[in-house]
């Protein structure tokens, strides 16, 4: 099939890529120069496992980016994979993803043959109906040879092309027949493997996105609220979490307790959901609770670091600035609202991250950032540790050489030993 790709962002560079490894002839459209000639050159704008050898493989074969729209009417399918970044009320910004819905349908406006236009980006429900099927009409002077769909994403950072090619499921929102149909053709390599297929309409496969990943993140909340408790009690939430992973009815994953989740989608899927749910007059308590117990976890580890330290006077290593281990995504990652904290109390700051120093650096200039955990940790009077990079497992004589040796794990990857003072967030 030819297809056409707008946005070669994290989902769009990746899909476009795994769709070209799936046979298809596929253009990435990008108003970015900088991102076409990239992906042009077969360099990933992103890192991902994976993502640059199918781009070398497919680029100049299969697989081309360009800014133009031109593809649009030419293609059997179109994708929109455009963020959508949260406004200051937790709502989500179309601006960008509804100006490319518009131009997607201005270069449909002459075409006489059906059409399918897939929305990959997480948008809320009413926002399909709302805005972007509007748009999209809007700009193509409604000819009706055009269909809306909607395709979740559920791939994770750090394994996107895996997810992407081996999902759990594949979730299928159009109007008609043929248009899941369509689909259907595009994903056949998935399929063949007899991933479960959800055909629905486009407002309930928006919502299945926003469920999923709101249940995931109030999983974690809710292991964290119970971790707290347990830590009250003087228990390990772990032991109590691995045997509570045991009832099939809860599964074993998801299940760390810790300082929290961040990320691209977690804070803003749940963060737009409540938004959403608002405008139509209903207040989610238990995706409150959520939020609200995600905020609190790095003040929980600096509270128990302050029944050790000295907050006032003293010099703190912070371990780990990406949102979780192998990534340099620092977007909402915990690092930063521990960051913002420590400074608030006057703290002297040193911090360390394998690979995302530099995203953290525009965030944060003006603290001290030291070259490996060794050098953060000599002479600081305690650390915290927010991301369970595997090197900070092996940390030994390292943590001796701290001024005084307190550790606050929030991800359990430091053993716990004599000469030092440790406490895990929820053990
Ligand atoms: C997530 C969803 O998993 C994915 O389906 C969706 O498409 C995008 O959002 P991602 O943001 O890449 O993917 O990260 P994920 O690996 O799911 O972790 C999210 C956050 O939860 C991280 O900050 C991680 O540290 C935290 N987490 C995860 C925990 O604190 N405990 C856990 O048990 C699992």
């Amino acid at each position: 099939m030819q297809l056409t790709v707008i946005g070669s962002g994290y989902v769009g560079t990746t899909i476009a890529a795994c769709f070209a490894a799936f046979g298809h002839e596929v253009t990435a459209i990008d108003i970015d120069e900088e991102i076409v000639e990239a992906i042009n050159n077969g360099q990933a704008p992103i890192s991902e496992p994976g993502l640059e050898d199918l781009l070398e493989t497919h680029v100049g074969n299969r697989l081309e980016a360009t800014t133009s729209y031109d593809a649009v009417p030419e293609s059997d399918v179109t994708f929109l994979a455009i963020g959508t970044p949260s406004n200051d009320d937790g709502s989500i910004d179309l601006g960008a993803l509804g100006a490319a819905a518009e131009a997607t349908g201005a270069a449909l406006a002459d075409k006489d043959e059906r059409h399918l236009v897939v929305i990959k980006s997480t948008v809320t429900p009413p926002s399909i109906t709302d805005v972007l099927e509007p748009a999209i009409r809007e700009g193509a002077d409604n000819n009706d040879a055009i269909e809306v769909g909607m395709n979740p994403e559920f791939l994770r950072e750090g394994s996107a092309v895996a997810d992407f090619q081996n999902p759990d499921k594949l979730v299928v929102g159009t109007n008609s027949e043929w248009a899941s149909q369509r689909l259907h053709d595009v994903f056949e390599p998935v399929l063949e493997t007899e991933t479960p297929v959800v055909d629905t309409d486009p407002q309930t496969a928006s919502m299945i996105k926003y469920a999923n990943n709101a249940f995931l993140a109030s999983k974690i909340s809710l292991v964290n609220d119970l971790g707290n408790i347990c830590k009250e009690f003087g228990l390990d939430a772990y032991e109590v979490m691995d045997a509570i992973g045991l009832d099939n009815r809860i599964s074993e994953q998801f299940l760390r307790s810790g300082v929290g989740w961040g990320g691209s989608c977690f804070p803003k899927d749940v963060n737009a959901i409540i938004a959403a749910a608002r405008e139509e007059a209903y207040d989610p308590a238990v995706l409150k609770a959520a939020v609200e117990i995600n905020d609190r976890q790095p003040e929980r580890m600096l509270e128990l670091l302050e029944s050790h330290v000295d907050l006032e006077d003293a010099r703190i290593a912070v371990l780990g600035l990406a949102f979780k281990p192998r990534t340099d995504d620092i977007r909402n990652s915990r690092a930063i609202p521990m960051i913002e904290r420590l400074k608030e109390r006057g703290t002297e700051i040193v911090a360390y991250d394998p690979v995302a120093i530099e995203p953290m650096q525009e965030r944060f200039p003006n603290i001290e950032y030291a070259s490996s955990a060794a050098d953060a940790l000599a002479g600081a009077d305690g650390t915290v540790i927010v991301t369970g990079w595997d090197e900070f497992a092996t940390l030994d004589e390292e943590l001796d050489a701290m001024a005084t040796p307190v550790v606050v794990d929030g991800r359990r990857i430091v053993d716990p030993r004599p000469r030092i003072t440790y406490e895990g967030l929820t053990w």
